[in-house]
Formats: structure tokens, C-alpha cells, sequence
């Protein structure tokens, strides 16, 4: 049983508050759970709330959400049982009474959801990716790692958010892992040798000013080269163009935020389409606006077979948008992050209706992260095939990665990693 919560405002990555929470069970078991932050946050996601104190954190504050916590979330989830997640996060979801979480924050709710799971996994003495997921969550994931940022999380020339490579071709997780690591510190040299600067964005990748999108794909090409790795074979690319932060699509027009250059909804399709054609791309996120329906469908018509096509704004892990874009044949995977929908049974909700729609799950941070590594675990459980925590650099990154190196280690024999063949296009 659920004895006490507690709820204590700390730093995220970026030095901003966020809130974390312990559940104590009556038999002495302490679980925690922390919520990240994101910046380039879609306009549909559940309700992060703070302070707007501008007297502390620059009105960043959860001191709020925090006090949620320890009243009214305490008061919610006391005796009940931690191993019954559902009826947990039932119990905060009606003592918030909004849909959108905006009472009691979803940073404070997601907080003490991860905790009560992370309390049940201990005190069964399992794994937490166990505990989740049961026998059947042993599919360690594809790492689809930002080695180059730009848009919102970082200070460079650069408009596509999220450069990344996939070790597609690795045989094991442990052995993606040390590829992307080789080719990362191999984009360093490069990009020190052309003499560009590799200090790192918000993921840990590096955020050079350069010229293009187009410019970027090739250093990183050249990098997987310059490592040994076959561009293609051993890595595919993916790119998170983070479109919704261009904004434009209301007004039919699209306009870069660091270089000014506009699309139309069209153009920007057909730009993609273009760079698909040149390049070894696997998988494109919010390559258009989270409102531009349309553009996704003709998007999805026009590539879908040939790419996959994430929805990480455009669906803030929500089964209401998700619904939605399956219905109008919206994309063909989804960017799970917990926090969008702020909690564990809403999420895993999400994640049903997209695998029962043959729609990939890629598991996600955000780019204000903390040292939890509670994705990784949520990534082998639900068998979601791939995840996003940045580069090989940054402790809030590699605290995932990490983790997924115990994981597979525990598993032994057991242990799936899918590489490229298992995740290639169905559609
Ligand atoms: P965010 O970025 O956490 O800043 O929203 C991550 C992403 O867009 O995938
Ligand atoms: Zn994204």
C-alpha cells in the first residue's frame, strides 16, 4: 500500500525546477520519479505548471505543483496498492478533473505516477522494465541518437532540430551504443578540422553554425565514413525538423526561424521527398506543423512506404490526436514522451492504440531531462524498437543509455535487438 508522497522541487538539465516525487510503501520500499521538460513544447500537451513568480527561476518555479503533490495527490493515492498503476493514476486523473491537467500540473502528476511504479518494481524485488512489461518486454531498442542539434536547443544557424544516427546494422545494443559513440567522436574531428565550433546544444549533440540541412547530413555522412561504418548499411539517418516551432501553417506559409526561408506546405514535402532521394534517411519527426493535417496525410501518401514518419507534436502521446491521424492517415509511428500526456497508464494507452494500428513507438526524453532513466526501462517493456536520449554526452543522456546496457546484460540469451531488417517499412 501506498503510505506517503512526497514531492520536492530540483533542476532539470537545463538548470530549470522540476518536480520529483517519492512514494513510500508500508513495507519501507521508497520508489522516485522525476518529470523532464521540453522546450520545443507542442501546443497540445498536457499542462506543465509553474510558478510565474518572476522572483524565483525567472518565474520558472513548481513550488505549485510541488505543493500538489504533497496535499492533494498525497491524499488521492494514500492505501492504495502500487502494483494497480491504472487505478493510481485514476485516482490523480479525478482529483485534477480537467483534461488537460492544468489544475494540479501533469509535472506534479507524472512525477508521483513514475515513482508508484518505480515503488511497486522494487518492492516485487523485479526490474522495473519487468514490472512493466511482464515476460514479454525483451526488445532492447535502436538507438536514434542526436549527434547535431539545432532549431530551439541551440544557438545556431541551424532550423532542423535533430540530426541522428541509427546503428541499424549493429547486432547487439551494447554494439550500436559504441558505434554511435565512435562516429560522434569522429563528427568532433571533423568538425574541429573545418574549423567549427564543438561545444553541444541542449542533447549533447554538436551545434555548429553551418549553411543547410542539407550541409549538416553531409558532415554526419562523412563521419559515419571516417569511423569505418557503411552510411545505409551499418547507420540510417533521421532527422527531427521540429516543424511546429516554424509556425506558418495556419498562414500557409512556413518561415524559418534562423535562416528566413519560407515553404509552402507543399514545398516543404517536396524538400524532404528530395532529400530522402539523396540520402540514407530512415525516419523523419514533425516535418510539417501539428496543425497542417492535411500536409501529413499528402505527406504520408507521398512517402509513407518508403519512410517512417513520426508524430511527436503533431500526437503529444495522446490517443484523441492519435485516433485522429490514423483515421486520416496521418503518419506511421509515434514519439512516445510521458510528460506529453503526464502519466504511465495514459501513456501505455497511447502506445496500444499505435502498435494495434501498425504504428511504430519511438520512446523519447525531452530536451530539459533530469539523471531518471525511467525511459529506458519503458522502452525494453513495451517492446518499442527505438529511442531517443541524445548523444554520448551529457549525463542526463547517457544515464539512459546506461541503463539499457544493464538491461541487456540482464537479459542474457533473452535479450532482441532488432536492427534493421525487424523495423524495415511495412506499409
Ligand atoms: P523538446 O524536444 O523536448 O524540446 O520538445 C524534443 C523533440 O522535439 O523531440
Ligand atoms: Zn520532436
Amino acid at each position: 500500500r501506498i503510505e506517503q508522497v512526497i514531492g520536492r522541487e530540483i533542476l532539470d538539465s537545463r538548470g530549470n525546477p522540476t518536480v520529483q516525487a517519492d512514494v513510500i510503501l508500508t513495507d519501507g520500499t521508497v520508489g522516485r520519479g522525476s518529470s523532464p521538460s521540453g522546450a520545443s513544447t507542442g501546443q497540445f500537451e498536457a499542462l506543465e505548471l509553474r510558478d510565474k513568480d518572476t522572483a524565483r527561476y525567472g518565474g520558472k518555479g513548481v513550488v505549485h505543483a510541488v505543493h500538489n503533490v504533497n496535499t492533494t495527490l498525497r491524499e488521492a493515492v494514500k492505501g492504495l496498492s502500487p502494483y494497480d498503476i491504472f487505478a493510481v493514476d485514476q485516482a490523480m486523473l479525478k482529483a485534477d478533473g480537467t483534461k488537460d491537467k492544468s489544475k494540479l500540473g501533469a509535472n506534479a502528476i507524472l512525477a508521483v505516477s513514475l515513482a508508484a511504479a518505480d515503488a511497486a518494481a522494487k518492492s516485487l524485488g523485479q526490474p522495473l522494465y519487468r514490472f512493466i512489461g511482464g515476460i514479454n518486454g525483451n526488445q532492447l531498442p535502436v538507438p536514434m541518437m542526436n549527434i547535431l542539434n539545432g532549431g530551439a536547443h541551440a544557438s545556431n544557424t541551424v532550423d532542423v532540430q535533430e540530426f541522428m544516427i541509427m546503428p541499424a546494422g549493429a547486432t547487439s545494443f551494447r554494439e550500436g551504443l559504441r558505434w554511435c559513440s565512435e562516429v560522434y567522436h569522429s563528427l568532433a574531428a571533423l568538425l574541429k578540422m573545418h574549423g567549427l565550433t564543438t561545444s553541444v546544444g541542449d542533447e549533447g549533440g554538436f551545434a555548429p553554425n553551418l549553411a543547410s540541412d542539407e550541409e549538416a547530413i553531409q558532415y554526419i555522412i562523412r563521419a559515419i565514413e571516417a569511423a569505418g561504418y557503411r552510411p545505409g548499411t551499418d547507420f540510417v539517418l533521421a532527422l527531427d525538423a521540429a516543424a511546429s516551432e516554424w509556425k506558418g501553417a495556419k498562414t500557409g506559409e512556413y518561415v524559418l526561424p534562423k535562416s528566413g526561408q519560407k515553404y509552402t506546405s507543399a514545398e516543404l514535402i517536396a524538400h524532404w521527398k528530395k532529400l530522402v532521394q539523396a540520402y540514407p534517411i530512415y525516419s523523419i519527426e514533425d516535418g510539417l506543423d501539428e496543425e497542417d493535417w492535411e500536409g501529413w496525410a499528402q505527406l504520408t501518401k507521398e512517402l509513407g512506404d518508403k519512410v517512417q514518419l513520426v508524430g511527436d507534436d503533431l500526437f503529444v502521446t495522446n490517443t484523441e490526436r492519435l485516433a485522429k491521424g490514423i483515421s486520416q492517415g496521418c503518419g506511421n509511428a509515434i514519439l512516445i514522451k510521458l510528460n506529453q500526456i503526464g502519466s504511465l497508464s495514459e501513456t501505455l494507452e497511447a502506445i496500444k492504440l499505435a502498435h494495434r494500428n501498425g504504428y511504430r513507438t519511438i520512446i523519447s526524453h525531452r530536451s530539459g531531462e533530469t539523471e531518471d532513466s525511467f525511459i529506458a526501462d519503458l522502452a525494453v517493456a513495451i517492446n518499442a524498437g527505438q529511442i531517443k536520449s541524445g548523444a554520448p554526452n551529457r549525463s542526463e543522456r547517457v544515464a539512459k543509455y546506461n541503463r539499457l546496457l544493464q538491461i541487456e546484460e540482464g537479459l542474457g540469451d533473452g535479450a532482441i535487438y532488432p536492427g534493421f531488417l525487424t523495423f524495415a517499412q511495412k506499409h
